[in-house]
Parts: C-alpha cells; sequence; structure tokens
C-alpha cells in the first residue's frame, strides 16, 4: 500500500527542510582527471572515476548551495541543477578556477590533474620509432598546481580544501601539501590495488594544522556530506 499523499509530502519537507544548511553558499568543486594530448589519438592523464567530486557537488546542491562544478571527462553524468564546467587540460581547468574561485565561499580540489603535459601536442599522429617526433621522446613539462595557485588568493572568508591520494605516508604527505597549497584541510586517503579509485566506497582523513580525524569506509555519497561538514567548520 502506498504512503498517502499527505504522508509524502509531510517525509519531503522534513527531509529537504532540514537539509539546507549551505543555502546561499556558493561552493566550487574540482572534479575528474585532466587530459593532455600528445597528438590527436593519445594523450597522457590520471586515474580518476570523478564520482567523489560529482558527489560533493550533488551534496551541496541538495543542501541548498550554489554549485559550480570544473570536471575534466568522465563518464558519469553531471548532476542536475549545478553549474558545470567542461575542461580537458590542467591549463583550461585553472582558468576556470581563477573565473569561479573569487566569489565561492567553499572551494573543493578534487580532481586529478596530470602533473605533466607534453610540451608540444602534435597535429597529427606520431610513428613508432620514427626519427623525428619519436613517440619514445615526448618532452613533458610541469602544469601549474591549482590547488596551490588558488590557495595562494585565498581570502580570509573563504575555504580551500585539497585531496591527496597517497600510496605511502599518508598523514605526513598531506600535512606538507596543507602548508604547501595553502588549505585550510586536506582529505587525505590511501589509494592502490582495490582501493579508492572507481570504488563506491572510501574512508579518508581530515588532516588540518590541528589534528587528524579519520572516517571509517562509507559510500562516497555519505562521505560527500562528512566532507561538507568538515568545510563548513572552517567558514568564518
Ligand atoms: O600534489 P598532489 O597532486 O598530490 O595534490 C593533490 C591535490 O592538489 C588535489 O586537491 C588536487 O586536485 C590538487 N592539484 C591541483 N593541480 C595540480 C596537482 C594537484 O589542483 N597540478
Amino acid at each position: 500500500k502506498l504512503p498517502s499523499e499527505d504522508v509524502l509530502l509531510q517525509y519531503i519537507l522534513k527531509e529537504t527542510a532540514c537539509e539546507k544548511t549551505m543555502k546561499g553558499k556558493r561552493v566550487l568543486v574540482t572534479a575528474g582527471p585532466t587530459v593532455e594530448a600528445i597528438d590527436p589519438v593519445r594523450y597522457i592523464s590520471n586515474r580518476s572515476s570523478g564520482k567523489t567530486g560529482y558527489a560533493i557537488a550533488r551534496a551541496a546542491r541538495r543542501r541548498g548551495a550554489d554549485v559550480t562544478l570544473i570536471t575534466g571527462p568522465v563518464s558519469i553524468p553531471a548532476p542536475s541543477d549545478v553549474h558545470v564546467v567542461h575542461v580537458n587540460t590542467a591549463l583550461e581547468m585553472l582558468q576556470a578556477c581563477e573565473e569561479a574561485f573569487p566569489s565561492a565561499d567553499i572551494a573543493l580540489f578534487s580532481a586529478a590533474v596530470a602533473d605533466m603535459r607534453p610540451a608540444h601536442a602534435a597535429d597529427h599522429k606520431l610513428k613508432k620509432g620514427a626519427a623525428d617526433a619519436d613517440l619514445g621522446t615526448i618532452t613533458l613539462v610541469e602544469n601549474p598546481d591549482i590547488l596551490a595557485t588558488i590557495g595562494a588568493k585565498k581570502g580570509p572568508h573563504q575555504v580551500v580544501v585539497g585531496f591527496a591520494a597517497e600510496t605511502d605516508n599518508v598523514i605526513a604527505n598531506a600535512q606538507a601539501k596543507l602548508v604547501k597549497k595553502n588549505a585550510d584541510v586536506i582529505v587525505a586517503n590511501r589509494v592502490g590495488e582495490g582501493l579508492a579509485f572507481g570504488t563506491d566506497d572510501n574512508a579518508v582523513c581530515f588532516v588540518d594544522a590541528d589534528e587528524i580525524d579519520e572516517t571509517p569506509s562509507m559510500p562516497k555519497d555519505k562521505l560527500a556530506d562528512v566532507i561538507l561538514d568538515h568545510a563548513l567548520e572552517y567558514l568564518r
């Protein structure tokens, strides 16, 4: 038997009313990988499903925030009612962040940005073993660190959340990133065989200047809410 319309309405009102904890807040989220062209058919990229960033964008919107999601190419659908900016490269992601950040209250950098890009993207498909423009000799240059660039511009009322996917020394690396990138908190997690990438569940550690707070493993959707709760604590 279906619940009456009245009961349903009460339920919806209760669920939605108590969750609008981010009404009026402007949230910027980066998600997914960046892709850096080698030639028209090849690229350098990172493993990233985009699930964490998309879950954060969805959760922030559900809680009433005005959300901009800057995303590299992923195969999951964009959340509805969110401003989505599609980018490919780290340079494009940086530009989109520079435009969106000044009006953001909270920025969460969950994208897996490629650290390096080919110095020149060839306009034709490179040949194996060819003497000129050999595939074996691709010159790489460093991409800008988007989080560090934006972190350096953080205003007193803005909150910046960084992420760190590590195979070793998770906490020490996160603490170093916190300082280097001028973030308020780093959401750190261990990656590797069967962990984090593309999975639906994840456990993280919140690392800030004062403490380390570890979560149990939970669905990425639930984790998104926990991450937003943490981010809100830094808002002044
Ligand atoms: O230095 P590392 O890549 O481990 O730092 C991870 C954090 O920095 C993530 O929040 C990631 O989105 C961000 N990042 C970035 N631009 C880069 C590299 C990382 O924004 N070029």
